[in-house]
């Protein structure tokens, strides 16, 4: 078999993310001006890539209508100005879609296909709420292929604590506040702005400006978290404390082969190691990112103990532990999500997983001490998905 050509993760943008909803700052705001701003601002901080040598744009959205519709990656291209002449197309994977973009470009360079691609994903959850006209085949439910409360994601979550008694609500709890204070602490040490591409908002006070994550909550403590609602199941144990809330925002990458990196002088801020996604029962979907990850780093030659650094995405705090747990990485490990996840700064859906891999390879550049990172996420259906990264910076000291 040919040698695999490298694939690098040049660098990854996104815009602040909003609350969902009529309250949120992106409700005047199109799902599809949220990702072609985010694009406008990679391209616009990589200047050396000629836009005609783009190969592909490959944008997520779990909701494909309306605003959030019409073959997006194409779209987008086109309103982002690029040529013509560089094709798109739109991709769903539920809460992977943007880490199945990046995996699917990856393929197409690494078989030499393409020298350059953009991958990304989009999820206006206020304008385009969670299953929304959603038509699930009867056949599901009529023939037990999966439970009804598969279709839930919070019920899924809650049926995780149900088979891991030893995750507790406590631990969940602490867990999201834990998540709430990294990210205060990351965006108190300027790590988090950097990457975030500022985005104009229309409300009824006029014009502004969206510069930070809209959700975070820096003042939560267990006291505040241990007296709030379970939405999914009277005395559940899933909250909105320690679940992901609902969320506006857009993120997006630019890969490229090790070559066409090297030739336009581009910087390389991960290296692509590895990637797999699985199936797992959709009752229980949180937990999809074991099966992923165990494949991931077989794939790789790798075990768990290479892996110096972890961008799990927070969906809902169980499903984190229930990672965590399996694989003996303590709670509050500070090699996971060192700067906070989805609990404090949202989860817009498809756009996600590029997110994760922005922090990672900022933390990348901060450990040249560690060698391997690991992005990983659940999804709905019952799935995960895990791409292993190296850090290009990687010096092999202790
Ligand atoms: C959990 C969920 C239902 C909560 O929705 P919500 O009720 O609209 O959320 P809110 O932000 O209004 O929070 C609810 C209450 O908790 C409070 N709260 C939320 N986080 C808090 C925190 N960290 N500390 C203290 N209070 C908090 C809010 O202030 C609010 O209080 P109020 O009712 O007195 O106003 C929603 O976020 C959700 O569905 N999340 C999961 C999304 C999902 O499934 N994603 C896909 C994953 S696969």
């Amino acid at each position: 078999m040919a040698e695999r050509t490298e694939v690098v993760f040049v660098d990854g943008v996104r815009t602040p993310f909003g609350r969902a909803g009529e309250k949120g700052q992106y409700w005047n705001t199109r799902a599809d001006d949220l990702i072609v701003k985010a694009m406008i601002g990679l391209l616009e901080r990589n200047p050396k890539v000629p836009g005609d040598r783009i190969d592909e744009v490959a944008i997520a959205a779990t909701t494909q209508q309306g605003d959030q519709g019409l073959t997006l990656g194409r779209t987008a291209a086109i309103l982002a100005g690029l040529p013509l002449s560089v094709p798109g197309y739109a991709l769903d994977r539920m809460c992977a879609g943007a880490m199945t973009t990046v995996s699917t470009i990856a393929g197409a360079i690494s078989m030499g296909m393409y020298d350059l691609g953009i991958a990304g994903g989009v999820e206006h959850m206020g304008r385009h709420p969670m299953g929304l006209d959603a038509d699930p085949n009867p056949r599901f439910i009529a023939e037990k292929l999966v439970s009804p409360d598969a279709l839930n994601m919070g019920i899924t979550a809650e049926r995780l604590h149900d088979r891991f008694p030893q995750l507790t609500k406590e631990r969940a709890d602490r867990f999201g506040m834990r998540s709430q204070q990294k990210v205060a602490a990351a965006y108190a040490a300027g790590k988090i702005q950097p990457d975030l591409v500022p985005v104009a908002i229309r409300s009824e006070s006029g014009w502004g400006l969206a510069t930070t994550d809209e959700g975070l909550r820096p003042e939560t403590t267990m006291e505040g978290l241990a007296g709030l609602k379970t939405p999914f199941r009277p005395h559940g144990r899933v909250t909105a404390g320690n679940a992901s809330p609902l969320t506006d925002g857009a993120t997006v990458s630019l890969l490229a082969s090790a070559d066409t990196a090297a030739e336009l002088g581009l910087g390389v801020k991960m290296r692509m190691v590895s990637f797999a996604f699985a199936g797992v029962a959709p009752e229980v979907m949180g937990i999809g990112p074991i099966p992923s990850t165990e494949k991931a780093l077989k794939k790789a030659g790798l075990s768990i103990t290479d892996i110096g650094l972890f961008e799990l995405n927070e969906a809902f705090a169980v499903q984190v532990l229930s990672f965590l747990d399996h694989f003996g990485i303590d709670d509050d490990a500070p090699n996971v999500n060192p700067w906070g996840g989805a609990i404090a700064i949202g989860h817009p859906l498809a756009s996600s997983g590029v997110r994760l891999m922005i922090q990672l390879a900022r933390q990348f550049e901060e450990h040249p001490e560690v060698r391997f990172g690991l992005t990983a996420m659940c999804v709905g259906l019952g799935q995960g998905g895990t791409i292993i990264w190296e850090n290009p910076h990687y010096t092999g000291a202790k």
